[in-house]
C-alpha cells in the first residue's frame, strides 16, 4: 500500500502570492516518483498558530501517514517552523533533521543554519525541510530510503526492524 503524504509550504510571501513557490510541486515530484500518494500541498503564512493547526488537524484525522513541511527553519523572526510542529508532537524524532544537516553540509556550509524538527503525533510523522526546491530535493535524497521503514513501523505495516 503506498503511504500519503501531505505537504505543507511556509512562506509568507508565497502565502501573499508575492512569490511562486516551486518547493511544494518538486516535493510533490519527488514524493510521487518515489511511490508516494500526495493528497495535499497547501501554502500558509510563517505563523505558529496556523502551521500548528494545520498539522494537528491532518495528524488527528489520519489524513497522511506523512507530513513534509519546507520553509521556516531559518533564523528570521518569522521562522516558527520547528516550533510550531514541537507545539502538537507527541513524541520528537531527532534523528531525522540530524542526518539531512550533516548530509547537506556538503553542498553548503549553511546547512548548519536550519533549525528543522520532526516528530510524530498519533500515526503520523513529521518532517520539517529547509524552504527552497534545491534543499527539498537534497534532504528527501538522502532520507527518503529509511523514511519508508520508519513509516511501515509507524503506520504497523512492519513489526519490526527484522530484514
Ligand atoms: N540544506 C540543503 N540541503 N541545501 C540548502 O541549500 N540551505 C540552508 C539550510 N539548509 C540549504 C540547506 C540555508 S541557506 C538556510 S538559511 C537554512 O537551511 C534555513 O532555510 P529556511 O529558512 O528556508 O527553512
Amino acid at each position: 500500500m503506498s503511504m500519503r503524504v501531505s505537504i505543507i509550504i511556509a512562506s509568507d510571501s508565497s502565502y501573499e502570492g508575492r512569490r511562486e513557490d516551486l518547493s511544494g510541486p518538486e516535493a510533490a515530484r519527488i514524493m510521487k516518483e518515489a511511490g508516494y500518494e500526495v493528497n495535499a500541498v497547501q501554502i500558509l503564512p510563517d505563523d505558529r498558530k496556523m502551521l500548528s493547526d494545520a498539522m494537528q488537524k491532518i495528524c488527528d484525522r489520519n489524513e497522511a501517514d506523512l507530513i513534509l513541511t519546507s520553509g521556516g527553519t531559518g533564523f528570521s523572526v518569522r521562522d516558527v517552523t520547528p516550533e510550531a510542529t514541537l507545539d502538537i508532537t507527541e513524541r520528537q524524532v531527532p534523528g531525522i533533521p540530524e542526518a539531512i544537516r550533516a548530509y547537506s553540509m556538503q553542498f553548503t556550509n549553511r546547512a548548519m543554519l536550519s533549525r528543522a524538527a520532526a516528530g510524530i503525533r498519533k500515526q503520523t510523522l513529521i518532517v520539517n525541510l529547509p524552504g527552497s526546491p534545491k534543499a527539498v530535493r537534497e534532504s528527501l535524497e538522502f532520507i527518503l530510503p529509511a523514511l519508508q521503514h520508519g513509516l511501515e513501523i509507524l503506520t504497523g505495516e512492519a513489526s519490526n526492524c527484522g530484514r
